[in-house]
C-alpha cells in the first residue's frame, strides 16, 4: 500500500445491527483501518442510533481504533461515557456544545484524540483560532443523520480551505471526510487534500464476502 493511501473508516451505521460484533471482525479482517460509529439522539439529528453500551460492548470485538461521531446534544455530559465504552477518537460538532474549546481540551485530558466535524453549513473558520487544540477534522458531505445520501460538491472547497489550515500547522492531522463517499466521490475528496474516508453504504453493500473489495476500490482499486 503506498504511504499516500487514504485511512478508510466504515461506518458501522450501515451494517447489520443484529450482528454488530460479528460485523465489526469483518471489517477489520477486510482491510479497515478505523471503525467509524455514528452516535445519534434523535434531538441534535433526527434519528436515534447506539449508545456507550453498544460501543462498550464492540469494543472487544475489534482492535483497530473507534473513530466515534458524536452527533447528540448537549455532548458534553456523555464524553466520559463514550471514552470509558472505548472511543479512541472523539468528534464533536461545534454546534453541540456552548463551549468547543473547553469541550475538545477535556476529550484530549481523558485520553482520546479530540476531532471537530463540519456540518454543510459550518464555517472552516470556527477553528482558526484553536487549531493546536484540534487531532482530527471530518468535514460532512451530508447533512447528518442517515446513510445512503449524495455527496454534496459544495463541500469539496471547505475541504480545501482547511487543507490549507491543517498544513499551516506543520503538524498531521487526520482530514475526514463523510457521507455519500463512494468509489466516484473518493478521488475528488482526496484531491481536494482528505485523508481519510469515512463510508457506510459503499463498504458493506454486497454482505462480507464484498468488505475487502469495496475497501480496495475506496483506496482507488
Ligand atoms: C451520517 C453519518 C455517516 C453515515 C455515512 O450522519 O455521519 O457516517 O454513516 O453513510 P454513507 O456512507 O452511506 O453516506
Ligand atoms: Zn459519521
Amino acid at each position: 500500500m503506498p504511504a499516500s493511501a487514504p485511512i478508510i473508516a466504515p461506518s458501522i451505521l450501515a451494517s447489520d445491527f443484529a450482528r454488530l460484533g460479528e460485523e465489526a471482525r469483518a471489517i477489520e479482517a477486510a482491510g479497515a483501518d478505523w471503525l467509524h460509529v455514528d452516535v445519534m439522539d434523535g434531538h441534535f439529528v433526527p434519528n436515534i442510533t447506539i449508545g456507550p453500551d453498544v460501543v462498550k460492548a464492540l469494543r472487544p470485538h475489534v482492535s483497530i481504533p473507534f473513530d466515534v461521531h458524536l452527533m447528540i446534544a448537549p455532548v458534553d455530559p456523555f464524553l466520559d461515557a463514550f471514552r470509558e465504552a472505548g472511543a479512541d477518537h472523539i468528534l464533536i460538532h461545534p454546534e453541540a456544545g456552548p463551549h468547543l474549546n473547553r469541550s475538545l481540551k477535556h476529550i484530549r485530558k481523558i485520553g482520546a484524540k479530540a476531532g471537530v466535524v463540519f456540518n454543510p453549513s459550518t464555517l472552516p473558520e470556527t477553528i482558526e483560532w484553536m487549531m493546536d487544540e484540534v487531532d482530527l477534522i471530518l468535514v460532512m458531505s451530508i447533512n447528518p443523520g442517515f446513510g445512503g445520501q449524495s455527496f454534496m460538491t459544495s463541500q469539496l472547497r471547505k475541504i480545501e480551505r482547511l487543507r490549507e489550515m491543517i498544513d499551516a500547522t506543520g503538524r498531521d492531522i487526520p482530514l475526514e471526510v463523510d457521507g455519500g463517499v463512494t468509489p466516484e466521490t473518493a478521488p475528488l475528496c482526496l484531491s481536494a487534500g482528505a485523508t481519510a474516508l469515512v463510508a457506510g453504504t459503499a463498504v458493506f453493500r454486497g454482505g462480507p464476502e464484498r468488505y475487502a473489495e469495496n475497501i480496495r476500490a475506496l483506496r482507488g482499486g
